[in-house]
């Protein structure tokens, strides 16, 4: 992927949001409807509960209001709305009903790059701010609950359910994002992917052997981009799939774990909704300050990776 040309029009985050279902999934509740334990839940993957419930569009819907007031802005001032999901509530049209519900009337569509869709709909709202948009809201949400095949305890104890959306607002100058890498690699395809009305299929070892490099390699390349070194990071917000992968990426990058951004212990995975989740976190607790480099790593199925670098505040400081 090509560095940022220089004079590109930047933007800056000014807001975010979550949502989460009320319902709290724990793994002792898991053991009870299969044959798994807390012990090897949490041993294996970090996960100690999820949430379950909800729709895509209506947690959108939650998390899109609360980054458009956090913001100050007034929907009608958005121009455009970036929803990254890999499970829609309808073949099309959820980005335009959660335009519709959040009143407001702009360009809405969706972004589906599995458990990479953030940080590419992240990519592309700073895209139509290079284009001219003042102001983008990008929405991450998944409900994989409902392509969970409860009856798989190889994946059932993953996966769940949860949305994050931030504003990002034209400034003058360059902005935050110093640098941005996408890929895919559809000959990975089969290790993970679900059908049409079917459940999610994967090989776990493969997933992770090739999470790990994908990540790696894939900030590698960000922060080239970005012309700067993993000791530069101060916080990176990975995909929330698993504390191990997450713990070979950092170690392989040279980031130590206290850098990165984790929730997953009580949100468990929920692919296109788990970065922003994490870095709502991350800033809530204070653990951002502007100025700060923070690198975002996704990978999910495609297989697809995805990550970026920015300054927050785009270079302005407290
Ligand atoms: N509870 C208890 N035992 C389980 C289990 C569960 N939920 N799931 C699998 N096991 C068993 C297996 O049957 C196996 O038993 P065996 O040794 O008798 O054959 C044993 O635990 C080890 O299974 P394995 O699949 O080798 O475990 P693992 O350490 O690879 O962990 C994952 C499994 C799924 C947690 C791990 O591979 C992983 O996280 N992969 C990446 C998945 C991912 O991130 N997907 C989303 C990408 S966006």
């Amino acid at each position: 992927m090509p560095a940022i040309r220089p004079g590109t029009k930047g933007g800056v985050i000014s807001g975010w949001g979550i949502a989460l279902p009320e319902k709290v999934l724990t793994n002792h509740e898991l053991a009870e409807m299969m044959d798994t334990s807390d012990e090897w839940i949490v041993a294996r993957t970090g996960i100690h509960e999820r949430r379950i419930g909800g729709s895509t569009i209506g947690l959108s819907v939650e998390s899109g209001r609360q980054a458009l007031e956090m913001a100050g802005l007034d929907p009608s001032r958005i121009d455009g709305l970036v929803l990254a999901t890999t499970t829609p509530d309808k073949q099309w049209g959820n980005a335009a009903a959660v335009q519709n519900e959040l009143g407001m009337r702009c360009g809405a569509f969706d972004v589906n790059a599995a458990c990479s869709g953030f940080v590419y709909a992240l990519v592309c709202g700073h895209g139509l701010i290079a284009m001219g948009a003042d102001r983008v809201l990008v929405i991450g949400t998944d409900t994989l609950s409902r392509i969970t095949d409860w009856d798989d305890r190889g994946t059932a104890p993953l996966f769940a359910d949860g949305s994050g959306a931030v504003v990002i607002e034209s400034v003058d100058g360059p902005g935050q994002l110093l640098g941005w890498d996408l890929d895919a690699d559809g000959s990975l395809l089969s290790i993970l992917q679900a059908e049409v009305g079917g459940y999610i299929r994967m090989e776990g070892k493969e997933v992770f052997r090739r999470a790990v490099r994908i990540m790696v390699d894939s900030a590698e390349k960000s922060m080239a981009h970005a012309g700067i070194s993993a000791d530069d990071v101060a916080l990176i917000v990975p995909h929330q799939a698993n504390v191990r992968i997450i713990d070979a990426a950092c170690q392989r990058l040279g980031i130590p774990m206290e850098r990165a951004a984790v929730v997953l212990d009580k949100t468990g995975n929920t692919s296109s909704a788990s970065i922003p989740l994490a870095l709502a976190d991350a800033l809530d607790n204070g653990r951002v300050a502007n100025g700060d480099l923070v690198l975002f790593v996704g990978f999910g199925g495609g297989m697809t990776a995805a990550s970026c670098v920015v300054r927050w505040g785009g270079g302005v400081d407290d």
